[in-house]
């Protein structure tokens, strides 16, 4: 039987959240921990964790059929890539920050300087549209470390409840795109797990409505 292919967060914020809307879709996954890929006892889909930032290029690939993901990793790399449905989870804020000690005038403050961020490509378009140049220091975790190190003037990253910037001694002074967990779309799935995508569809609708 055909199933179908959906990518997860493997461990993070994402991944509990993701897994819990399956489970109120009435979708039950065995799930040893350790695994890479799960399968439904009660529908025909097959579970993968990935890593968020590489869900784009599979969903692309066609290695899976859907994921669930953050809508701004599909905006910092699959913009390509089509949003089914919006999750109304894990809602967060892309946005710049500086030392709390520094005067913030305006997003041209930035100009000349360096910006550490794990998310290259949606700060530069946003310094574009702003005419603002800055260098971009590109890093994968833990970027609010970055100006208490002298690494950079300031960072560029997702702030939740906002304590990791309060921790770091940071100030949020641009949110540069709000973001929520959205159910993506591979370009390149089939008629045949398009079926089973619309009655996963159906389900997370009645599913979101009933948690509202
Ligand atoms: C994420 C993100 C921020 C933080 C925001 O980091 O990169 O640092 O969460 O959440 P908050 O506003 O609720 O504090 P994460 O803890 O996932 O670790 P990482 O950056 O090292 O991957
Ligand atoms: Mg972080």
């Amino acid at each position: 039987m055909t199933k179908i292919r959906i990518a997860v967060q493997k461990s993070g914020r994402l991944n509990e959240d993701s897994l819990a809307i399956l489970k109120d879709c009435g979708i039950s996954i065995d799930n040893g921990k350790d695994q890479l890929k799960a399968t439904s006892r009660n529908f025909p889909l097959e579970v993968f964790y990935l890593r968020n930032g590489d869900i784009p290029q599979y969903l692309r690939d066609g290695v899976v059929d859907i994921a669930i993901i953050g809508e701004n990793v599909l905006i910092e790399k699959g913009k390509d890539i089509s949003i089914a449905e919006r999750l109304n989870f894990s809602k967060c804020r892309v946005s710049l920050a500086v030392p709390k000690g520094v005067t913030y005038n305006s997003i041209k403050d930035f100009e000349g300087k360096k910006i550490a961020t794990s998310y290259p490509n949606t700060v530069k378009e946003y310094l574009a549209s702003k005419g603002v140049t800055a260098e971009l220091h590109i890093i994968n975790g833990s970027v609010e470390i970055a100006p208490n190190i002298g690494l950079a003037y300031g960072i560029c990253d997702i702030v939740s409840s906002g304590s990791t910037l309060f921790k770091n001694n940071l100030k949020e002074v641009e949110v540069m795109l709000k973001s929520e967990a959205v159910l993506a779309v591979s370009p390149t799935i089939s008629e045949e797990r398009k079926e089973l995508l619309k009655k996963i569809q159906f389900r997370i609708k009645s599913v979101l409505q009933a948690r509202n």
